[in-house]
């Protein structure tokens, strides 16, 4: 199987698990990226069953709305069974390197208000350690060059990403030549850093269900 055909394996597997788990009528968080975009595509067939849907991007809004699904403003929802989302590593305790994309920031917001996170991967995704995808960190401009130097203080090679603009506004240092032992720990360092908006490490709050996409199957790998 190809990685598209793994990635629609999987994006078809999240809304069938959508359509048997979530009270008919429900809001569902929707991710970023070319999985959650198979995905996106997938709801599109169960769309009379759900509510509602809260994007975490811009580029996810336009998918959702392309298809006739309504988004809702994550200041109008008080409640979300399930946020559902790619990953650029996931560890098999369902912590995650997220932010290739850059839209982590809003994932991470969306997903800290719903129930259960499940993540959507094709097996190229599942790592024992996390760091060898450079770590997406969101900053605010003007502490750029300050965060990169309390970032290389940590042990890491900062590139900025160039010709990028986040969503909120912001900038994106990615972070080479990581290898992150302690990943809540890790996350909570660098969100200690004046400037830094959030960084790309979900391990405070990992994923509750891994959707892996194997040759020979969809696997469900809980924690
Ligand atoms: C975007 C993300 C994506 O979930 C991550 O980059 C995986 O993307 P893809 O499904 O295209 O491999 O975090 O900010």
């Amino acid at each position: 199987m190809t990685q598209d055909e793994l990635k629609q394996a999987v994006a078809k597997a999240a809304a069938d698990y959508v359509a048997a788990n979530v009270p008919a009528g429900s809001i569902v968080g929707v991710g970023t990226g070319s999985t959650a975009n198979c995905f996106i595509d997938e709801l599109a067939k169960i769309k009379e069953r759900i509510g509602a849907t809260v994007a975490s991007s811009e580029a996810t809004k336009q998918r959702l709305e392309a298809h006739g699904i309504k988004v809702l403003d994550l200041n109008e929802v008080s409640s979300m069974p399930v946020y559902v989302d790619g990953a650029d590593e996931i560890t098999a305790r369902l912590e995650m390197v997220k932010g290739g994309g850059g839209a982590l920031t809003r994932e991470k917001i969306v997903a800290a208000v719903a129930d259960q996170f499940v993540c959507v991967c094709d097996a190229s995704k599942l790592v024992d350690t996390l760091g060898k995808f450079p770590l997406p960190v969101e900053v605010i401009p003007m502490a750029r060059e300050y965060v990169a130097r309390e970032i290389v203080k940590l042990g890491g090679q900062p590139k900025l990403r160039t010709g990028f603009t986040t969503d909120n506004g912001n900038l994106i240092l990615d972070v080479h030549g990581l290898r992150i032992g302690d990943p809540a720990g890790f996350e909570a360092t660098l969100n200690g850093i004046v400037g830094v908006v959030t960084n790309g490490l979900f391990a405070c709050r990992g994923a509750d269900l891994l959707l892996l996409a194997t040759p020979t199957g969809v696997k469900q790998i809980t924690r």
